[in-house]
């Protein structure tokens, strides 16, 4: 790859060079023994956040919500959940994170609404409110029995039918996810201007950006066409459908186009949920970025599938580095509130989540990372009285559904982790008097230190922000890569197995370890190395023929 020759530093966004942090915040930090996080515990953990070294918080939805897909289902978009704080809290934690220049993103949830939002209460009144077309409605089809049917064969994505009969109205609506989930009617211009009214309002008060939720969902077909059946699709009889028709329109790119425009009036950042099944789909990932018109990232979750192999991983980077134009900024995920924890998937071992964090944070492309995630937490199992997702309930013990992922964040060894002094609304993982933000801390060969060192490492090194990628060749254990930029060239290897593989370094160049798992000290090093099983070597070329 040619080197690119270092930019201007004012001329690079802050989102290329940052490291954007997920909190959930139901599960973060509870400040008043509710055993729900809110905005004030938040708050009491910045200096933490500032001291990992993240430069952004993508906050999960804190708007008002009847919580049934706890908080993806807003009923007033300007305001916050009283269970999480005040608009005055969230002000301060704004200001409070400015201060140590650490970013605030919110979490716009614009393909649905609450069935309780204003917005749903008063379309459904009767067919002639004036909101009445801000939602799906459908008359449905006649059917035998003398009740209607609906309109097509979509689905829920959370189980059911996508269209729910309202009696007093006599119509179907449509809710791609729970019935208390009305999708909104995008194709409406009305209600996208009222939309992008709310994205101004938080963009005003000073957010930095917005995380906007399913963005792929926003336009369904015109046509209303029935999705062609997929055989053996998976567990769920979603799966059992191509969703060629109530997602992925081709028409949703020019509000990502319109999204961009707002964003940018205020200098506001936007990455776009592309849900797509396994193994995801980056070409259409980098439809929605638009070769620079459309949304400023969107989503890349082809790690959260890919199984411990380095070339599943190296794949998965070569395929989205090759999805996207020249413009366009990739970007890496290892977990989320929705995934399954990175921890587990890799077998739940330290040295494996060293390997994968070093993966993260020293590809060309900005890091996502989830709370928890730096020291390692994992799935937790949650007895059946105390699910709370809509999905775990729904397909309960077939699919675990979200909660064993979405547990409170165990800052301690103290009754529930730290997290709360009431009873946490998730049980805390039984692991937590071990895996533990404290114990970790004054531990040198932490998980939690190793992540620090990286994030400390980014940002000393512009290679490793800003450089140019290439894949070397190397063992097929070892997924090997050089970041370039000017005349700086460092070299990551990572051993995805638990043997020790040999590692041969470009030729002409004598290297010095930046930051390594074990084996290596301060010695340069060239020729041919043995890397140690589950082992990261990080090294910056000296010399350059
Ligand atoms: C995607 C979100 O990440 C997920 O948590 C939510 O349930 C659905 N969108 C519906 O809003």
């Amino acid at each position: 790859m040619n080197p690119t020759a270092p930019p201007q530093k004012s001329q690079v966004p802050w989102w290329k060079t940052g490291v954007i942090y997920q909190i959930y915040p139901r599960s973060f930090q509870d400040s008043n023994a509710d055993g729900i996080g809110d905005l004030p515990g938040i708050l009491s953990r910045l200096d933490y956040l500032a001291d990992l070294g993240v430069d952004a918080l993508w906050l999960s939805p804190i708007n008002p919500s009847p919580m049934y897909d706890f908080g993806y289902d807003v009923s007033d978009y300007r305001g916050i959940s009283p269970e999480y704080g005040t608009l005055e809290d969230f002000q301060t934690l704004l200001d409070q994170a400015h201060r140590r220049g650490i970013r605030i993103l919110l979490d716009l949830v614009l393909n649905h609404t609450s069935h309780l939002h204003p917005w749903f209460v008063e379309s459904s009144r009767h067919r002639h409110s004036p909101k009445r077309d801000w939602y799906i409605w459908h008359d449905g089809k006649p059917s035998p029995w003398g009740k209607r049917s609906p309109p097509n064969n979509w689905l829920g994505v959370f189980g059911g039918r996508a269209w729910a009969w309202h009696e007093p109205t006599g119509q179907f609506y449509l809710h791609s996810f729970l019935p208390q989930q009305p999708d909104l009617n995008w194709r409406n211009p009305e209600l996208r201007e009222a939309l992008f009214a709310v994205m101004r309002y938080w963009l005003e008060l000073g957010v930095d950006g917005f995380r906007l939720d399913v963005v792929n969902w926003f336009i369904k077909d015109d046509r209303w066409r029935d999705n062609p059946p997929k055989p053996f699709g998976g567990l769920r009889p979603y799966e059992w459908q191509h969703h060629l028709y109530d997602k992925d329109r081709p028409e949703a790119i020019a509000i990502m186009r319109e999204i961009r425009r707002i964003a940018d009036e205020y200098g506001g950042f936007t990455v776009g949920e592309v849900f797509t099944p396994p193994p995801g789909n980056p070409e259409l990932v980098a439809a929605y970025y638009d070769q620079g018109r459309g949304l400023h990232m969107a989503f890349n979750f082809a790690f959260t599938y890919c199984p411990w192999q380095a070339e599943a991983f190296a794949g998965a980077v070569e395929r989205f580095e090759g999805a996207l134009g020249p413009q366009d900024w990739p970007n890496y995920t290892l977990s989320n509130h929705d995934q399954p924890r990175a921890f587990s998937r890799y077998g739940n071992s330290v040295a494996r989540a060293k390997v994968a964090a070093a993966m993260l944070l020293t590809l060309r492309g900005t890091p996502f990372l989830y709370y928890g995630e730096e020291i390692g937490m994992s799935n937790t199992r949650i007895p059946r009285r105390r699910l709370q997702d809509p999905l775990g309930k729904k397909y309960w013990p077939f699919h675990p559904g979200r909660d064993p992922v979405r547990t409170p964040m165990q800052w301690s060894a103290q009754a529930n982790a730290g997290f709360s002094t009431g009873e946490p609304w998730l049980p805390v993982n039984p692991n937590y008097p071990s895996v533990n933000v404290e114990a970790q801390r004054n531990d040198p060969g932490s998980l939690l230190n190793w992540y620090k060192a990286l994030l400390r490492l980014r940002k000393a090194e512009p290679a490793l922000r800003l450089g140019s990628y290439g894949r070397l060749p190397a063992h097929r254990a070892v997924f090997c890569y050089e970041r370039q930029l000017g005349e700086e060239r460092i070299l990551v290897a990572l051993n995805f197995s638990s043997a020790t593989q040999p590692l041969h370094l470009p030729m002409g160049a004598t290297w010095k370890v930046l930051l390594a798992t074990r084996g290596f000290s301060g010695e340069p090093l060239s020729g041919t190395l043995q890397l140690p099983g589950d082992g990261v070597l990080i090294l910056k070329a000296m010399a350059y023929p």
